[in-house]
């Protein structure tokens, strides 16, 4: 598999030197990389919007992804459409002229003073619930200083942010069960991309695609994604507001993949209230939002949030904790209320794993032939059990609960 993309004067340049979010992991340049990150997304989207709509273009560089059997190097691409203007980029629908295909292009800004995760976490991932990066290589602006990394991947049309809102404006929310095959595709997806060391760090749902059709979700925007090791300080200025996890909040830099389990929780409790369940309008009032339905947090629980926290500084009013069911505006199963109540807990410890929330009893009726014939009359299923042994290996006792066995005769008709 190369990491290398060719520059104009036909010189190779490797991949690891770009950048895209100004990460120092310093935990110094909070201000600086939200700061920088506006600005590159006002020089990107002023110059690509307009120009490269409708253009043709063929990318010269080598395939990056070696998962991917077909060379997208060799095709053109149309334009159709810009579909996505993140905070460091634009992402576009494009056409492969030579096949028809419909992919999803993501241009971003490079700075070569910066290392690019996310292709190179992105070359690592092959999963039917991850994005598939098809292609990637470098574009240049007017001077060869103005470098553009472009990704070349499957497109899907719509995340769960923008099916929800569909549903929002006729006052009604995503069917139950398509918010349960949502929530189990997407535990499944980010079991994989933990089981490869990976934190998310940006789980929100504008960063989960979804096919409203096929039922298929995938994660997407690894941009902030990190490799997370013990021995490495992490920044706690990460993931949007709304889905950030509580030791984040608690300025944790030693933080584990469990942040992306509470964005997980917020996000599922979201598709059945419609509406963000911590919506807070600042860092501390986050915490807040959040104290009003968990409780104020035991000094306990702030020390296993955070171990450096000053716990003499602690002195939050005492809040009592809600009752979970009467966090849900409708009347839901109690199972889904059990599994949100095990993943929003404070402590990360005692927060369910992405691989342990797949095995919770909420998910039990997709493991129930019986139950699963039923939906499948009425609704299109991707496959929920093609597990890899990679994919299990995080825990060998749950293989059994997680592959029924009727989907093994099933597969060997
Ligand atoms: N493969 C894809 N198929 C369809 N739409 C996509 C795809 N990838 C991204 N998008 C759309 O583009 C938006 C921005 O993409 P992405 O999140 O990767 O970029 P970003 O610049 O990191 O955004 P942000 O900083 O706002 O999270 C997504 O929210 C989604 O709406
Ligand atoms: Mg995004």
């Amino acid at each position: 598999m190369s990491c290398y993309a060719k520059n104009p004067q036909n010189k190779y340049v490797p991949l690891g030197d770009a950048n895209r979010r100004m990460q120092t992991e310093a935990g110094d340049g909070d201000e600086l990389e939200v700061q920088q990150g506006v600005l590159k997304c006002r020089n990107v989207q002023d110059k690509q919007k307009t120009p490269l709509r409708n253009q043709k273009w063929q990318s010269k560089s080598p395939i990056l992804n070696g998962h991917v059997p077909i060379d997208y190097s060799l095709y053109t691409y149309t334009n159709l459409q810009v579909i996505g203007q993140g905070s460091f980029g634009v992402v576009y629908k494009a056409k492969a002229n030579e096949t028809g295909e419909i992919v999803a292009v993501k241009k971003v800004i490079q700075d070569k003073r910066y290392k690019n995760r996310e292709i190179q976490i992105m070359q690592e991932l092959n999963h039917p619930n991850i994005v598939e990066t098809k292609h990637a290589y470098f574009s240049y602006g007017d001077s060869s200083d103005e470098q553009y990394l472009n990704v070349i991947m499957d497109y899907q049309p719509e995340t769960i942010h923008s099916y929800n809102t569909k549903f929002l404006k006729q006052q009604q929310l995503i069917p139950q069960i398509q918010a349960k095959l949502y929530s189990y595709q997407l535990l499944r997806g980010l079991a994989y991309v933990h089981t490869k060391g990976v934190c998310h760090r940006d789980i929100k749902p504008d960063n989960v695609l979804i096919n409203p059709e096929s039922n298929i979700l995938k994660l997407c925007d690894f941009g902030s994604a990190k490799k997370l090791s013990s021995m490495e300080q992490n920044i706690s200025y990460i993931c949007s507001r709304s889905y950030r996890a509580p030791e984040l909040l608690f300025g944790a830099t030693n933080y584990s993949s469990q942040v992306d389990m509470w964005s997980v929780g917020c996000i599922i409790a979201e598709m059945f209230n419609g509406l963000p369940l911590f919506l807070g309008t600042s860092a501390v009032d986050q915490l807040v939002e959040i104290i009003k339905v968990l409780g104020s947090p035991s000094r306990e629980e702030v020390i296993s949030m955070n171990k450096e926290y000053d716990i003499k500084q602690y002195n939050i009013v005492q809040i009592r904790k809600k009752d979970w069911a009467n966090v849900f505006v409708n009347e839901i199963d109690p199972l889904a209320v059990d599994l949100v109540s095990k993943i929003l807990t404070y402590c990360p410890k005692t927060r369910l794993s992405a691989i342990q929330a797949l095995s919770h009893s909420y998910f039990d009726d997709f493991r129930d032939e019986n139950m699963f014939k039923i939906y499948e009359k009425n609704i299109k299923i991707p496959n929920l059990f093609d597990f890899t042994k990679e994919e299990l290996q995080s825990n060998q006792q749950l293989v059994n609960k997680l592959i029924p066995r009727w989907y093994d005769k099933r597969n060997k008709q």
